[in-house]
């Protein structure tokens, strides 16, 4: 009898054990906005980005929010974030380590403060983002897809509704501009919204792009 009492206390333990890293902080979710991202493999160069901004721990805090994710092919090309920025020559990196962090401008751009699944994405809505004083736009196309309009950039939704912790993820194809390079304001790093880092602002290396490579690694393993 007490043998058996044992081993269901055992049995307990090890269920309970197992739920505490699903539950840090966040007791109903078991993914993070930011764990989303890591382990999406058509968010590889969002992922780049989001550390190289500096906007880690905000990913990883926010919840009850839509997120636009531009996908792989949104960085890159004759549509992709460089271009549109007029920075050809260089890379994604380059412009990361540039240390301006208008890219944690750009990024709380795409980040709308509430909700929405794809079909609560109406024509005309306006979208609040977590840039402050900045707003997207629904446009539905003719043939049904869902635009995404800010400032002279568009982007289409091309994978929706992606559930994670009360917030919503739509991976979209290219990169939302508030404006051009030059009227994007830039983010001090220790003032980004939900910012709990007092660390001073310091430029991102490529060890920490590799760290965060290992990270999502070892996201996707779990
Ligand atoms: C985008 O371009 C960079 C180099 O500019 C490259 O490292 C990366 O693999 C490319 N990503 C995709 C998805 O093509
Ligand atoms: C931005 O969107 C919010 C929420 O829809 C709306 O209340 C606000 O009026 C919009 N602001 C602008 C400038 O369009
Ligand atoms: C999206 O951008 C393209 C290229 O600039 C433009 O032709 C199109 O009209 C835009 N669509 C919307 C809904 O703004």
């Amino acid at each position: 009898m007490a043998c058996k009492f044992y081993a269901v206390c055992v049995l307990l333990a090890c269920v309970l054990l197992a739920g505490v890293p699903l539950s840090q902080g966040k007791e109903s979710c078991e993914l993070s906005l930011l764990e989303a991202v890591l382990e999406h493999p058509d968010l590889e160069e969002l992922a780049i980005v989001i550390e190289g901004a500096e906007l880690i721990a905000i990913l990883d805090d926010l919840e009850q929010v839509t997120l636009f994710a531009p996908n792989n092919n949104a960085f890159n090309g004759s549509n992709g974030l460089l271009s549109l920025l007029g920075l050809e020559g260089a890379s994604l990196i380059d412009f990361l380590l540039n240390g301006n962090n208008k890219a944690a401008s750009i990024l709380l751009y795409h980040i709308v403060t509430k909700p929405y699944t794809a079909s609560q994405l109406t024509n005309g809505l306006s979208l609040e983002t977590e840039l402050s004083g900045y707003n997207l736009t629904v446009s539905i196309s003719s043939t049904g897809s869902v635009v995404i309009v800010g400032g002279a950039s568009n982007a289409t939704v091309v994978t929706p509704n992606i559930q994670v912790c009360g917030s919503v993820v739509h991976i979209i194809n290219a990169v939302l501009l508030p404006g051009a390079l030059s009227t994007i304001p830039s983010q001090p790093s220790n003032s980004t919204p939900g910012s709990t880092s007092a660390a001073p602002n310091q430029a991102i290396s490529s060890t920490l792009l590799l760290g965060l490579v290992a990270t999502a690694t070892s996201v996707l393993l779990l």
